[in-house]
């Protein structure tokens, strides 16, 4: 949540940080803001989005060598030009932009107040900014000195960046718990909260780890840690392109993501799965093989539709490998006191790889000794870097707010580690595990296939557009997709949408049904068909209106349903890969056609680096 960029070199700093702060509007969109150093300081800042503070800096006198700009998530503080970051210290000298929370800023606050100082915003980011100030003032001391000062006393989260009016060419910049990357140019250094503001100028990006302070400066990175060592600065090179953050024709981030889902899902199965040979090659999975086969349970630690995936995971891996797996939402398990034994292997599944709740519940797990294995899409991010083994998703940037290719991505992931442990342990035949592999092979082809009906689904979707409820269900392993299909759609097209078991739904959610309920059913050919027929009968006995999703060749359902979307024959374990599109295709049509930003949709952040 909020997205930050910096930059200071030789180039005019201000269409570099708005660029960045466009491709980091996932990250947030309630206000805009940025500080350049030109002679004074100078900040400009709106609610809105970027867009927005374009239109408000118009002829406004924007040169500078030197920049930071923010994108706001709201936490402390309404959405409004006075909350909007970068804040002013109160000598008016230092900028500051913040990510993420400081948790005990009221009692700080409380002590700057008893000095005298008044504050503009109702932020918890102005108060540890003239905290930073304070300190310098009552010490005498360098920036960077008070900035570690600082960040010894404060609690929570952040990665912040401070340029100062008295030393034009430096940013401070410091991180715990939210991200930053510093990317390393040729006498010059950009920021950002990822990767993708510097992309088209340097592939060379230090990721910085929490606790880390860095002095940036054109021709120079010093990064330290809080103790005020040295770190030698460790350069990854950025295996990204341009065009992959880019729409590329489509209407909308969303629908190239849900449109690349063939090559993305062959681009996460390649090189690793060949059915031909009978082979799967996950190193991470390889290096951990005997902790999984002595693995006595499995935690899976997600949040939202990594969760979902986590589920899916639960069905998948207790059928192929006989482990018990628990799914554990990760904002609930880091506060809890979870029991974690010896042999137990937690999984954490994460797109951005940097979820908060994820992040710190797998910190406290791995200090309880346990095996931790990310599945996680960003490269190089928090999750990733701490976990014992893990593996990519490789589905590439995912800039649409709402995830849909991680998701599939997550699903091969989670089907061929399942596999292959399955066959280490000799919990599946070797005919099961082969045909499997055709199967999940096949897959991207599958979703080429059923993509060329997008048609379809949109007019369904446009009949229901005008309901206010929805519930969504589904059995066995299309359980999970009825959740994910019922969480699109709500975050989507703002519909209430509740996903549920299907034969759960008689225990209290069929009070709901009524003509104008749209009940959709995630109904693929699998060993529930003929019990989920029975649950559709008693939708429709209450007069609630069905759509079905269903595999091409049922004879049953379309009888029954009000409408149907196709998907192509699969093995029912296979099947959530196919399932899920059909309702990520739903609610995008539904929410276009109700006039929602669907890349943004209201109040959410892609990057949920808040607790
Ligand atoms: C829903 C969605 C969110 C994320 C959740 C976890 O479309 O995108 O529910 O799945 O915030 O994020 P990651 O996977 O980045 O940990």
């Amino acid at each position: 949540m909020c997205g930050i960029v910096g930059y200071t070199g030789p180039r005019e700093a201000y269409p570099i940080v708005i660029n960045g702060l466009k491709r980091l509007e996932y990250r947030g969109y309630d206000s805009t803001g940025i500080a350049l150093l030109n002679g004074g300081l100078k900040v400009y800042k709106k609610k809105g989005r970027v867009a927005d503070l374009e239109g408000f800096v118009l002829g406004k006198d924007l040169h500078s060598n030197i920049g930071i700009g923010h994108t706001r998530w709201a936490t402390h503080g309404e959405p409004n030009d006075k909350n909007a970051h970068p804040h002013q210290s109160a000598s008016g000298k230092l900028a500051m932009i913040h990510n993420g929370i400081i948790e005990n800023y009221a009692q700080i606050k409380k002590e700057l107040l008893n000095k005298g100082y008044s504050f503009k915003s109702d932020t918890d980011s102005e108060v540890l900014l003239n905290f930073i100030e304070e300190i310098r003032k009552n010490n005498d001391c360098s920036l960077e000195d008070a900035v570690r000062s600082a960040l010894k006393r404060i609690t929570g989260a952040y990665c912040i960046l401070l340029i100062d009016e008295d030393d034009p060419e430096t940013i401070i910049a410091a991180r715990k718990g939210s991200p930053l990357v510093i990317g390393v140019g040729k006498g010059e250094h950009f920021l950002g909260s990822d990767a993708t503001p510097m992309l088209e100028y340097t592939k060379e990006v230090v990721y910085v780890n929490d606790y880390e302070l860095a002095v940036v400066k054109p021709d120079s990175l010093v990064l330290k840690n809080l103790g005020n060592e040295k770190i030698t600065p460790f350069i990854t090179k950025l295996d990204m392109e341009l065009a992959a953050i880019e729409k590329g024709g489509y209407d909308h981030f969303m629908l190239k993501e849900i449109f690349e889902q063939p090559s993305t899902i062959h681009d996460c199965l390649r090189g690793r799965l060949d059915a031909n040979a009978g082979t799967i090659t996950m190193s991470g999975i390889q290096n951990n093989m005997e902790a999984f086969k002595e693995a006595k349970r499995i935690i899976i630690l997600a949040c939202g539709t990594s969760w979902h995936a986590g589920l899916v995971a639960e069905y998948v891996i207790e059928e192929l490998c006989r482990i018990p797996v628990e799914v554990e939402y990760a904002s609930e398990f880091r506060y809890r006191n979870p029991i974690i034994n010896k042999g137990d292997i937690i999984i954490a599944i994460s797109q951005s790889g940097e979820t908060a709740d994820t992040l710190v519940a797998i910190e406290n797990a791995k200090e309880q000794g346990a095996v931790i294995f990310g599945i996680v899409n960003v490269v190089g991010s928090s999750i990733a870097r701490i976990s014992n083994g893990g593996a990519y998703t490789h589905a590439g940037p995912e800039i649409g707010v709402a995830s849909t290719k991680a998701f599939t991505g997550q699903l091969a992931v989670i089907m061929m580690m399942a596999l292959k442990i399955a066959r280490e342990k000799n919990t599946i035949s070797q005919e099961r595990y082969n045909a499997l592999l055709f199967e999940l092979e096949a897959i991207p082809e599958k979703v080429e296939a059923l993509l060329k009906s997008a048609e379809d689904i949109k007019k369904i979707g446009l009949k229901y557009q005008g309901a206010t409820s929805s519930l969504f269900l589904g059995r066995g392993y299309n359980f999970p997709i009825a959740l994910e299909g019922a969480l699109k759609l709500k975050e989507i097209s703002y519909i209430h949408a509740e996903g549920y078991p299907a034969a759960e739904m008689k225990h209290g959610p069929i009070a709901l049904v009524d003509e104008d309920l749209p009940v959709v059913f995630v109904a693929t050919k699998d060993s529930y068909h003929e019990k989920i027929v029975s649950n559709i009968q008693e939708i429709k006995a209450r007069k609630g209106k069905v759509i079905a999703i269903i595999t091409e060749g049922d004879e049953v359902i379309p009888g029954l349903a009000d409408d149907v979307f196709y998907v192509p024959p699969a093995d029912e374990l296979i099947a959530p890969l196919l399932s899920c599109i059909p309702l990520q295709l739903l609610s995008y049509y539904v929410g276009i056609a109700k006039g929602v930003d669907v890349d943004k949709p209201r109040n959410l952040a892609k990057s949920v680096t808040v607790e």
